[in-house]
Order: structure tokens, then C-alpha cells, then sequence
């Protein structure tokens, strides 16, 4: 009996919420103004959500699968509502620029502007450029995963560096790098991040592939995983000597498709030659167990310097020439919190030590494991933590916002900075 009373109680609070009726004349002064109806598309009144206290919604845009999975995770730790928007679907082309920015903003910007109460953007940050330059006033955060202006073009860094340092100085947007570079690099192009609205949050490192089927695999080899460019030295170099030095009972070549992590953790260790100062791969394979096979800092470092880009692509010869003393400082590959994952190497013939010694090495694989298993735990506990409050941060923000009149309701008003 009880309980039905309980119910017909609710039933009551949300017809009354239901029920409310509407104020013409309020209507009209409020929405009068509008001009464009064809673009139009109105901000949610989030007061009532603000009031009780309920999460707020988040839009996650991003193109990349990888970063898609660790929202996955992020999110369901928040216990936030979301749901994801591919910019790729829009805005079929990398490094947007001024004039196609002002006209995804014209067609979809209200849409995209309002699409949740939160914005994440993640993966290109260039394709936050219609919402920066309409003026969109939703709480923005800028996931920087490597890609801060990937895709712009020489002659349009000016303009977009402008608007970034415009971005940098709103209080609606926030950012997230990824790795400890990002800032570095961002800074060095003249746009200054807000120390308290910037937070570094690695990857949890996820990993949503199916599980692979793991019979063919043995324990015994390491994995060489060649990537797709013909410039990675694991192409120009690594394989061909590995054939010229007869190693290939030792070590398993995969291209790229090589079915994830747990793949790479079943192995005597995954030879790797970084081409960034940070990929996804690294946070899921060591999440999964995956150890590592690197040439150590002073030999990678070497290698930078011998070999040009045609033979080893790197990103970042500048950082390590620039910061010869503390470039691991913005390299997670060598970074503090993870180096001792891995095993390194200082020359190609300790690489072959480690290649054909199995039994030597296995023992000391399995140990750097538990370590870099460890280490993920760590960073992992760190990521979320700091997703919480950022969470907190800008849902506060949002239902603060949500009190003042948001610019975009009196109409399409194209805004260029
Ligand atoms: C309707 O809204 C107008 C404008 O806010 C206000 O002046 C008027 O008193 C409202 N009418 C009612 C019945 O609440
Ligand atoms: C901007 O990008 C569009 C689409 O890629 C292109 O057609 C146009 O020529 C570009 N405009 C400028 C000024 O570069
Ligand atoms: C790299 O190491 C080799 C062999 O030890 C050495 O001969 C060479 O001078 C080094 N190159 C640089 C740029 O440090």
C-alpha cells in the first residue's frame, strides 16, 4: 500500500513540473528577437538540474577511436550523461580554417553549441574552431592528444594562434593535455595556457577491441610491430636487420593491425621506437601487461642526431636539442612515471642480447610487468581524480551561466575575432 502512495506522490511532483504553464508576453520578450529560426536552436534551461543537484550532460566530440574508448571509461567513473558527435561527419577535412570555421558556425553552430551542457572537444583541436570563433559560451574543454594544430596550414598558423590565445584568456574554456608536451608545445607558439582552468591527465589507458584469440601466440618471442610509414625506423632499419641477422625465429613482425594490447602484453616484450613523445599504445599496452623494448635515452637520442627524418621520423628534435638536460621531462615514453616500465637498450648489440637470451630476459620481463602494471594503476588513479574535479569545476560553471542570457538566443550573430 505504501509504496502506491509513494507513486501517486511522484506522479503528482512530475505532473506539476509537466504542468507549468507558459507566460506569452515572457515568450515573446525572450525569444522576439530572433532573426535566423533557420539556424536556431536554443540552450537548455538546465536550472532545474542545477538546483537537485543531477549531473550535467557532456557532448564528446572526437574523430578517434582511441580517445573515444578512454571517454568510455572517464565518463562512466563520472557517472556523467554523454554521448559523442564526430566532427568527422560535418567537417570532413583536418585543420579547419577561418572561412569554412565561419560557415560550420552559420549552418550548425547554435546545434553544436547547445548539443549538452559541456563540451568536450579531443583528438584535433583545430576542429574546435567554429565554436572558438562563434563565441559559443558553453563550457568548453579542449582535450590536447598531440594534435593542438594538426592540419593547419602554414599560412593560417597567424590567424589560428590568434584565436587560441583569444581561447586562452575565456573563462568558458578549459583544457586538458594528455601528456606533458602538449603545454611545452602550445606555450612555445605564443599562446599562454590558464594555470587554473589547464589540468595534464594522461590516458586511462582503454582498450574496447574484442578480445583477440590468443592460440597462436607464444610467450617466447618478442613483437616487433611495423607501423604504417615507410620512414618509422622500425621500417628503414629494425626489420631488415632483424632478416640480415637472422632473428626471425625470435621475434614476431606484425604490421598494423596486430589486435591490441593484450596481444603485445603475450609476448617477451614489444620492440618499439617512439615517433612521438607519447601514443595511446603506450597507456594500453601497459595497462595490459605489455613491456617495452626501447633504445635508452642516450641512445635514442643518438639516434635522433645521426638519422634525419627520411630514416627515423620523430616529432620532436627540437625538444631534445632545445632541452638537452631535461627533455624526459615531456616525454612519457622516458618519463619518471614510466621509465622504469621498460627495457631499454644502448646499442643494437645488447638489442640482440635481449632478443635472443630468453631465458636472461624473460625473468626480467615479467618483472617490469607488475611494474608498469603498477605504474598505470598510479597514473590511472590520477586521471580520474583530476576528471572529478574538473567535473565539479565546470559543472558549476555551466549552472552559473546557465542564470545569464546566452548570447546565441537573440539570433545567428556571425563573430570574428
Ligand atoms: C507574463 O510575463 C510578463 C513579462 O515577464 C509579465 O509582465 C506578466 O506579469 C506575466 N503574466 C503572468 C500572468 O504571470
Ligand atoms: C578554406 O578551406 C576550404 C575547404 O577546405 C577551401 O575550399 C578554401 O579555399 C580555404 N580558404 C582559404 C582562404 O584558405
Ligand atoms: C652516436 O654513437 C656513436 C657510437 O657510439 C658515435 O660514434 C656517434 O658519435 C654518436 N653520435 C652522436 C650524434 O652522438
Amino acid at each position: 500500500m505504501q509504496t502506491s502512495v509513494l507513486r501517486a506522490f511522484a506522479f503528482c511532483i512530475l505532473l506539476l513540473y509537466a504542468h507549468a504553464d507558459f507566460n506569452e508576453t515572457a515568450l515573446r520578450l525572450m525569444y522576439g528577437a530572433v532573426e535566423d529560426w533557420v539556424h536556431f536552436s536554443p540552450r537548455p534551461d538546465i536550472s532545474l538540474a542545477c538546483r537537485l543537484g543531477h549531473p550535467l550532460r557532456i557532448a564528446y566530440f572526437t574523430r578517434h577511436s582511441g580517445t573515444l574508448w578512454d571517454w568510455i571509461a572517464v565518463s562512466t567513473h563520472l557517472g556523467a550523461p554523454w554521448t559523442r558527435v564526430n566532427q568527422g561527419l560535418y567537417q570532413p577535412g583536418y585543420g579547419v580554417n577561418t572561412t569554412m570555421s565561419n560557415k560550420i558556425w552559420q549552418d550548425m553552430g547554435h546545434l553544436l553549441c547547445h548539443v549538452a551542457d559541456i563540451i568536450v572537444f579531443s583528438d584535433t583541436i583545430p576542429d574546435s574552431r567554429p565554436l572558438l570563433q562563434g563565441g559559443c559560451t558553453t563550457p568548453l574543454i579542449l582535450q590536447v592528444t598531440n594534435r593542438f594544430d594538426y592540419g593547419i596550414t602554414p599560412s593560417d598558423q597567424d590567424a589560428y594562434m590568434t584565436i587560441m590565445k583569444d581561447a586562452a584568456t575565456r573563462p568558458n574554456i578549459w583544457w586538458v593535455v594528455n601528456n606533458p608536451y602538449e603545454e611545452l608545445y602550445i606555450t612555445k607558439r605564443g599562446v599562454k595556457l590558464p594555470q587554473d582552468r589547464l589540468l595534464m591527465l594522461r590516458p586511462v589507458g582503454v582498450c574496447m577491441l574484442p578480445p583477440p584469440s590468443l592460440e597462436n601466440l607464444d610467450r617466447p618471442r618478442v613483437a616487433l610491430v611495423q607501423p604504417s610509414g615507410p620512414t618509422h625506423l622500425e621500417n628503414t632499419f629494425i626489420a631488415p636487420w632483424i632478416r640480415s641477422n637472422n632473428l626471425d625465429n625470435y621475434v614476431r613482425l606484425y604490421r598494423q593491425h596486430y589486435g591490441g594490447p593484450t596481444v603485445l602484453a603475450h609476448h617477451r616484450g614489444v620492440i618499439t621506437v617512439p615517433y612521438q613523445t607519447s601514443v595511446m599504445k603506450m597507456y594500453e599496452g601497459l595497462n595490459a601487461g605489455a613491456v617495452f623494448i626501447l633504445p635508452s635515452p642516450a641512445f635514442f637520442k643518438n639516434l635522433t642526431m645521426s638519422l634525419d627524418d627520411s630514416r627515423m621520423v620523430f616529432c620532436c628534435r627540437d625538444l631534445l636539442r632545445e632541452y638537452p638536460d631535461s627533455w624526459q621531462l615531456y616525454f612519457d615514453w622516458y618519463h619518471a612515471d614510466f621509465i622504469d616500465s621498460h627495457i631499454l637498450y644502448d646499442s643494437w648489440e645488447q638489442l640482440r642480447s635481449i632478443i635472443q637470451e630468453r631465458e636472461a630476459t624473460a625473468k626480467m620481463v615479467e618483472a617490469k610487468r607488475l611494474v608498469g602494471m603498477e605504474a598505470m594503476k598510479r597514473s590511472r588513479e590520477r586521471t580520474l581524480n583530476g576528471y572529478s574535479s574538473l567535473y565539479r569545476a565546470v559543472s558549476q560553471q555551466a549552472c552559473e551561466l546557465n542564470k545569464q542570457a546566452d548570447v546565441l538566443s537573440q539570433g545567428y550573430r556571425p563573430m570574428v575575432p
